[in-house]
């Protein structure tokens, strides 16, 4: 498959970890020029050195995507670096943690702060980043946003109200800018996975055990690995995708069939 990616210009927030460091390495590996964006600057830094190890083009953006201010900067980057902006894939997220910062609480249990940070990163962050992205992509005629929710977003995670809140909401924002925005050469989808094997889960995966169980529920039996979301982000940003607008994908094995 040709994806076009070459030398196309893609941001990636949350891309010191997990599903957006795997997304910026098949990104890079698709001869994209990769801005690793990430509120661990440090990680973003070490990303963006690997990438350039193998050859890639990359730079590393510290941001918090909650802060407007900064997620201006994180855009402003990617144009006066490359000259252009033609994906973002909204990855950075919290709150689906056991035991971290931002514990995954009923909305009764869920202090105001971690509520109000919650739907901060998770939803606002993804706004910001189009707040910012679209207009250099309308005025370039084209472009594609990849919001990263869950399936949480899709059906109740039982116990983390904000975090579920939050993901739904980036489930209808998807929908709302692809209406708006497709006229002006812009598609905008979302990825919904189901338990990816990443360190935002994997304190709960303690044994072999608990990480069988969090694969139980769906029909392939198993979480997903992080690469098998970011080759679904690959193929919404690719030429192949060239007429999908609009779409919630789940990528869950399955959990969201039965
Ligand atoms: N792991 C799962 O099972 C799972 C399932 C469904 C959806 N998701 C979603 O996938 C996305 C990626 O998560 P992951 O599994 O790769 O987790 P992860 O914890 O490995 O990576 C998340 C990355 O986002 C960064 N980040 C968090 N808040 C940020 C902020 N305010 N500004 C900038 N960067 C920030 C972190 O530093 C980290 O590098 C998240 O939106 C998450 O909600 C994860």
């Amino acid at each position: 498959m040709n994806t076009g990616l070459d030398a196309k210009v893609v941001v990636i927030t949350g891309g010191a970890s997990g599903q957006g460091l795997a997304a910026t390495e098949l990104f890079a590996a698709e001869g994209a020029k990769v801005i690793v964006a990430d509120w661990n600057e440090a990680g973003a830094q070490a990303q963006a050195k690997a990438l350039q190890d193998k050859g890639a083009d990359a730079i590393a953006v510290g941001v918090d995507v909650a802060d407007e201010s900064a997620v201006k900067g994180m855009i402003d980057a990617a144009v006066s670096r490359f000259g252009r902006l033609d994906v973002l894939f909204n990855n950075a997220g919290v709150g689906f943690s056991s035991t971290n910062r931002f514990k995954m609480a009923n909305v009764v249990e869920t202090p105001v702060a971690d509520w109000d940070a919650i739907i901060a990163i998770n939803l606002k962050g993804p706004a910001l980043g189009c707040k910012f992205a679209l207009p250099v992509m309308a005025e370039q005629g084209a472009g594609v946003i990849i919001n990263n929710a869950s399936i949480n977003g899709l059906v109740a995670l039982s116990g983390a109200d904000a975090y579920t809140a939050s993901k739904g909401g980036v489930v209808a924002l998807t929908r709302v800018m692809a209406a708006d925005w497709g006229p002006k050469g812009i598609r905008v989808n979302c990825i919904c996975p189901g338990g990816v094997d990443t360190p935002m889960i994997n304190q709960a995966l303690v044994d072999d055990a608990a990480r069988a169980a969090a694969g139980a529920g769906n029909p392939l039996r198993r979480i997903a690995q992080p690469s098998e979301i970011a080759s679904v982000a690959v193929f919404l940003a690719s030429d192949a995708a060239s007429y999908v607008n609009g779409v919630i994908i789940p990528v869950d094995g399955g959990a969201t069939a039965i």
